[in-house]
């Protein structure tokens, strides 16, 4: 779209002659405004058929995003359609379509359907006043998937000589959890190895500098620990080397695995975590298959989105109900959790600190604990309660308006609207194309889901997580959780915010 402006046209600048954008923006926001609504007037009302509405979608697809989709069967997200592209797709087919005000698409539409041939199917079954799928069917896809990636092969006990010291398989070195918890590990005198295992194309380099990015500095001898591992958990030999020598080498030698990778993106249907699913599978396969005296074990970093639909805002740390999880990631979250459970090891919702979890990995290795996998193929409805799920989590809550009287402390200016206000300028922002330069827009389905009126937080009350076991077993929960505005912890990540901001 292309709006001409008379040459006397005045805009924002900087002192060095160029644009300053969000000014410009909000100089011209009635201008942009009229040109989508006039642009969604010439096109809006289509109610074709599915094949029309297919051809029509791929259209949209090619001439307004610039991207030929291979077939109506082809994963858009594997096609080159980012969250930036969903949301303009999103507001061509809200532009092109014609739509009942009862039955609008859902925000995350394109990322819930996935494909053209399933995106058509939607558009035509809400045009003709049906709806498409349901909370049932979700948890009978979970039900599906725990069935489909819960069969393992009993571990066999091998004699070994007591040792003293032992090596760790973590995955997700590069990110953020995994990174302080390989620098924990590497603190840990009795750790004399740490296999990385990544996808990046050179391991070690990556890792290094994801440490090094978050400023927690090797010695040459810490260094010298790490084995950078560039291969795939979707395969169950991790597709390390040809002839599978580090794979048995591994097998002979890791008692501890802690499974920190998983695309934290919440627009993805539960759907597109299959892969992560079978990526959880194999490392648990791993863990019995080591040839020990007993199988390795397994920590897995769920997260708070498997408990946030709960009925109950206490939640427990106890296996959850399938319906309690929100979204695809926190489905798939729980769906590894309940994997965790039938291999009988042990399940960490909500991976936060790093020490923590080594803590709590040690009471695991604690010998009147039985971690045993004999129950490993029982049907998904477990009989025995699995008493290996730990809180991670600060009982130490803060208020949303001292966050927001930090953020004014520390140099941040803004307006304070109520939620509602809020999501609706998320809205016009979105309905301005301005995703690029507003990220924030992209979330707005998890936003709404999280904390709109329907939320089940807004209907059943802010959820409260027990962490009575987290801190029983560990000492940095039970003497270390900081207040985090007393502790000026929120102060640091507001300076450090604002630091980037100011350097955009
Ligand atoms: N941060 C939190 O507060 C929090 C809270 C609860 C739970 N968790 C859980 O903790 C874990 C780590 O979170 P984080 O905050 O550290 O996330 P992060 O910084 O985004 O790191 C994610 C890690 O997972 C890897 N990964 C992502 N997608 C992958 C894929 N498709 N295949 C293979 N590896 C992939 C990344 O590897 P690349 O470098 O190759 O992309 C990276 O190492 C996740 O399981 C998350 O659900 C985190």
């Amino acid at each position: 779209m292309v709006a001409i402006l008379p040459y006397t046209a005045n805009f924002p600048r900087t002192d060095n002659g160029s644009i300053v954008r969000a000014q410009v923006y909000q100089q011209y926001a009635e201008l942009i405004e009229s040109l989508y609504t006039a642009e969604a007037r010439a096109e809006a009302g289509l109610q074709i058929d599915l094949a029309e509405t297919q051809s029509h979608l791929l259209r949209l697809c090619w001439d307004n995003l610039g991207i030929s989709i291979s077939s109506v069967d082809a994963d858009l997200f594997s096609e080159g359609i980012n969250s930036q592209k969903a949301t303009h797709l999103r507001r061509l087919i809200l532009q092109h379509f014609r739509f009942d005000p009862c039955h609008s698409p859902s925000q995350n539409m394109v990322f819930e359907m996935g494909t053209i041939s399933q995106l058509a199917q939607y558009i035509c079954a809400l045009q003709s006043g049906g709806i498409i799928s349901t909370a049932e069917d979700t948890v009978s896809l979970m039900n599906d998937l725990i069935e489909k990636y819960s069969l393992f092969r009993k571990h066999l006990t091998c004699p070994e000589t007591p040792r003293r010291t032992k090596s760790v398989l973590l995955t997700g070195a590069t990110g953020s959890v995994g990174a302080h918890v390989l620098f924990e590990l590497l603190n840990d005198d009795s750790v004399s190895t740490v296999y990385c295992l990544t996808r990046k194309s050179s391991p070690l380099k990556a890792v290094r500098r994801s440490l090094f990015e978050r400023g927690l500095l090797l010695s040459p001898e810490q260094t010298s620990k790490v084995v950078g591992l560039n291969g795939s958990l979707e395969r169950p030999d991790f597709r390390l080397d040809p002839v599978g020598r580090i794979f048995r080498h591994m097998q002979d030698s890791v008692s501890l695995i802690i499974h920190t990778a998983w695309p934290v993106n919440f627009n993805l249907p539960l759907t597109h975590f299959e892969p992560h699913i079978r990526g959880l599978y194999h490392p648990i396969g791993f863990s019995l298959s080591v040839r020990r005296l007993k199988p390795a074990v397994m920590l897995f970093c769920s997260s708070a989105s498997s408990a946030l639909g709960a009925s109950s805002a206490t939640i427990h740390e106890e296996p959850l109900d399938l319906d309690s999880a929100v979204m695809g990631y926190g489905q798939s979250k729980l769906v590894g959790e309940k994997m965790i459970s039938l291999a009988r090891m042990l399940v960490v919702p909500s991976g936060k600190l790093a020490s923590v979890m080594l803590e709590l990995a040690e009471s695991c290795f604690a010998p009147d604990r039985d971690v045993g996998p004999n129950r490993a193929s029982e049907p998904s409805g477990v009989a025995r309660v699995d008493d290996s799920i730990y809180h991670v989590y600060n009982s130490r809550v803060f208020s949303w308006p001292e966050l927001l009287a930090t953020l004014r402390r520390n140099g941040f200016q803004f307006q304070t609207v109520t939620f509602e206000e809020w999501i609706q300028l998320l809205r016009e922002s979105e309905a301005r194309g301005e995703e690029k330069i507003n990220p924030a827009v992209k979330l707005i389905h998890y936003y709404e889901m999280i904390f709109g009126v329907v939320s089940p937080i807004r209907q059943n009350g802010t959820r409260v997580f027990v962490t009575d076991k987290a801190e029983r077993d560990s000492v940095t929960l039970r003497n270390g959780c900081l207040s985090i505005v007393e502790d000026e912890v929120l102060d640091c990540y507001a300076r450090n915010w604002y630091m980037r901001w100011t350097n955009l």
